[in-house]
């Protein structure tokens, strides 16, 4: 067994009442070794989140590196988004090392392999000896990128490393069917893409559990966050246990918009005796959602370190403002109509 792990008694003391219950232990929180363990045992056998698909133009990449695991997020010039190991098939370079976009392929900076935007292996120069760049003894559709199972939602790019968890409409569902209590069957496509001003992007000097934890409890409110308890007080705030899928709380009487005097649009499905109700949900392992009637946020953690976590925040709108054509607009004046579905419309 991994000397890492979990033992037998640390996992009684953890799956017991919540009231005696202890946390996982100090290891997971500060050790690197344990942080690979978890990458490769959790993280890698679910859905993991590791991007906006909003941030890259057609034929771009973006790296990210999840606890010491290079990735890259690839969009063809049709817009459909893909997600490789971030490592050439030749002798294992870093193959995109910053965000950029491509002409036509994908080059490796070493010896310029080539790549298309599927991954597929294309050029491969002086293989052969100077000028020669075929060879009967290789054949490149042998050597594609590897490619990791990948999915968008909401303009979150989710991944599965290990290729055989749940389809991610099982893994998604439960969230959807909690939420469909406000927004009905297809609210969220109401949303729009955030603007770059509602982006935030932020690096935690600690654990990605830490910023989970705190985020599905209230009591520090009022000593940490005296305005927000204001209009979102800890004594109207209940706790969410949803499941393996989620947890987090919410609040029974939010009203934000009318205390910053700002109008937005609401979800047009919101029902108008929960206005008040705004959930907070940590969906398992590393997206934090906020939702509201009239706008939904998302806090997406990437896991760097063991104790160095990038956190990048997207707040949206909902709903859709009318011109007087009539015509959907967002607050930009761009046209909100014709987005992909499942995009946040923010
Ligand atoms: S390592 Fe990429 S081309 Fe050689
Ligand atoms: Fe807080």
């Amino acid at each position: 067994m991994n000397s890492q792990a979990l033992t037998e008694q640390e996992f009684a003391a953890i799956d017991t009442a919540t009231g005696s219950a202890h946390g996982l232990p100090n290891r997971f929180y500060t050790s690197a070794e344990a942080a690979q363990l978890e990458r490769d045992q959790v993280l890698a056998r679910t859905w993991v989140c590791v991007g906006f698909a909003s941030e890259l133009a057609p034929a771009s990449a973006r790296p990210v590196d999840l606890l010491g695991l290079p990735l890259v997020l690839v969009k063809d010039k049709d817009d459909t988004m893909r997600v490789f190991h971030n490592v050439c098939r030749h002798r294992g370079h870093k193959l995109v090392p910053e965000a950029c976009s491509f002409q036509g392929a994908i080059r490796c900076p070493y010896h310029s392999w080539t790549y298309g935007f599927d991954g597929a292996l294309r050029g491969t120069p002086h293989i052969g000896g100077h000028g020669v760049h075929d060879t009967p003894e290789f054949d490149r559709a042998t050597r594609p990128l590897m490619q990791v199972r990948s999915e968008v939602w909401m303009d979150l790019v989710f991944v599965n490393l290990s290729g055989d968890a749940a389809t991610f409409a099982d893994y998604i569902r439960p969230l959807e069917v909690r939420w469909s209590e406000f927004l009905g069957v297809d609210g969220l496509n109401e949303a729009r893409v955030a603007s770059n001003d509602e982006r935030m992007e932020l690096t935690l000097n600690c654990n990605w559990k830490l910023a989970v934890e705190n985020y599905c409890e209230s009591y520090h409110l009022p000593w940490v966050h005296p305005g927000l308890n204001s209009y979102s007080r800890i004594e109207d705030h209940y706790n969410i246990v949803a499941g393996d899928w989620g947890a987090g709380q919410g609040t029974k009487f939010f009203e934000f918009s009318e205390r910053a005097g700002i109008e937005l649009q609401r979800f047009s499905a919101w029902p108008e005796d929960k206005l008040k109700i705004a959930e907070y949900i940590a969906l398992f392992p590393n997206v934090l959602l906020g939702l509201q009637n009239d706008h939904i946020f998302v806090m997406l953690l990437l896991p760097s370190t063991h104790a160095r976590t990038g956190a990048v925040v997207l707040r949206g709108r909902a709903g859709r403002q009318r011109s007087q054509g009539g015509r959907a607009k967002d607050h930009g004046g761009r046209l909100a109509r014709g987005l992909p579905g499942r995009r946040w419309c923010l």
